[in-house]
């Protein structure tokens, strides 16, 4: 297995460029199957999920062409709706496939996703969507079987905020009959780069961004070039990195509007953070203070960038109170970063941490994507060598994580668990 060996202390300093959004990707390549014509995606991540997801809709008959690492032209000639690849059964993405199915197909059989184990992960909110345009949905022996001779719109009001239940029944609903209207719809940036790019496609989205979403059925979609937004959760997991090492980095093709609730939280801690049209600086030059944040869906704090702020504040001064509300979860990480010496007491959905003057390097493996990127910036600023194992979870969502991190000055490899040599390799040569 490959892990992650750091000898941190070192402040970050440079800059990076930021990749597409993976889970923008995710929703543009399922939407791009809907047309026979050819799309063109570009700035998409090369990342493990989106490679998982192009593999499936090649198993399903649409031709994927890599035009080159970040750019790829995909023909949606479907021949079958019955995604049956294995590794789709492991994330979360696949059920976008779901959608664009039923919508382009009038049918639909995928597995039941998977995706990080950060709480329980329903999808009703989908399925309630699907069944209002027409659809007759049924979960049997782990798949998702829907179907329907004809998709009408409707009336949807969501019962609650879901990324996924808006992007999905989107998908569905741009090829129905007459107009669907969404209400209590997720704004995240993903919703809205998903609906341009379908828009770009030929279908009428109105509102996206908004609570409430207006789609009007057309009769086909049509090829399109469309280029995925920046990444903000891989932006902000590089802010606070910057943050957490005292360092000075210069973050590059980012949309700051996307990152505003991230950069008010490193305001508040002590941080400088400078905007420009397409990018942020941020430098910390003293040990960061405490904050209270909760979690909330866009324009919230996300959730996604709660471990990495939960990690920084465990050696920032003072107690910090960190709220998870959207998963149930996700604070497994927190026994690992007690293992490199932090104090936090998690009660329910909420962490107490007592800010320790610094932390100390350990083996400790990463339970999901983000809370592996988290123990990664532990281990940057921890004094000694941290191990940071399962560096499979990172790689679902961050492209060349540590080949980047090196770049802006950290010590850090990735490593074979067994290639002892490797790992003394580099104890020797970090001193
Ligand atoms: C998306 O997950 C992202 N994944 C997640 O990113 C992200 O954490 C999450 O949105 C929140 O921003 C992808 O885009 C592939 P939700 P999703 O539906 O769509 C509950 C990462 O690290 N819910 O917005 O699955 C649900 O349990 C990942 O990149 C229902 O109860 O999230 C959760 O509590 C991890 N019923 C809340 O809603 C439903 O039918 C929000 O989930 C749907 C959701």
């Amino acid at each position: 297995m490959e892990q992650y060996i750091i000898k941190g202390g070192r402040s970050l300093a440079g800059e990076v460029v930021i990749n597409g959004a993976k889970n923008a990707a995710l929703g543009v390549i399922a939407a791009a199957i809907m047309t026979d014509e050819p799309v063109i995606i570009e700035n998409l991540p090369d990342v493990l999920d989106i490679n998982v997801l192009l593999d499936a809709i090649g198993e399903i008959g649409a031709v994927v062409e890599r035009i080159d690492r970040h750019t790829v032209r995909i023909i949606g000639t479907i021949n079958s709706v019955e995604v049956d690849n294995e590794s789709m059964r492991k994330m979360r993405g696949s059920y976008y496939l779901i959608g664009a199915l039923l919508g382009k197909c009038g049918s639909a059989q995928v597995p039941l996703p998977g995706g990080c184990n950060i709480g329980s992960r329903p999808i009703e909110q989908h399925t309630k969507g699907f069944r209002a345009l027409g659809a007759d949905v049924d979960i049997s022996f782990g798949m998702v079987n829907a179907k329907a001779d004809k998709l009408t719109g409707n009336h949807i009001y969501f019962d609650l905020v879901s990324v996924g239940a808006t992007i999905n029944v989107m998908l569905a609903s741009v090829l129905a009959e007459g107009q669907t209207i969404l209400e209590n719809c997720a704004k995240e940036p993903h919703v809205v780069d998903v609906a341009n790019f379908l828009n770009s496609m030929g279908a009428n989205i109105k509102g996206a961004g908004t609570d409430v979403i207006r789609i009007r059925g057309v009769e086909k979609l049509h090829g399109s070039t469309y280029s995925i937004i920046p990444d903000q959760i891989e932006a902000g997991t590089f802010m606070l990195a910057a943050a957490a090492t005292r360092g000075d980095v210069l973050i590059k093709n980012v949309i700051p509007k996307h990152l505003e609730a991230i950069t008010a939280k490193l305001l508040e801690i002590g941080c400088e953070v400078a905007e420009d049209d397409d990018s942020v600086r941020v430098i910390a030059n003293r040990r960061l203070g405490q904050t209270q944040l909760k979690t909330l869906v866009y324009p919230g704090f996300p959730t996604d960038m709660q471990p990495q702020m939960t990690a920084t504040l465990a050696f920032s001064e003072g107690t910090s109170i960190v709220t998870e509300s959207i998963f149930e979860n996700r604070f497994k990480y927190v026994d690992e970063l007690t293992r490199m010496g932090a104090s936090i007491k998690v009660e329910g959905n909420t962490a107490i941490i007592n800010g320790v003057e610094k932390l100390t390097g350990a083996t400790v493996c990463s339970p999901d994507l983000r809370a592996g990127a988290a123990l990664v910036i532990a281990g940057l600023a921890a004094e000694g060598f941290t191990i940071v194992e399962q560096v499979e979870y990172i790689e679902r969502g961050y492209e060349h994580f540590e080949v980047k991190l090196k770049e802006l000055g950290a010590m850090i490899e990735r490593v074979e668990d067994t290639d002892a040599k490797a790992i003394q390799k580099f104890k020797l040569k970090a001193g």
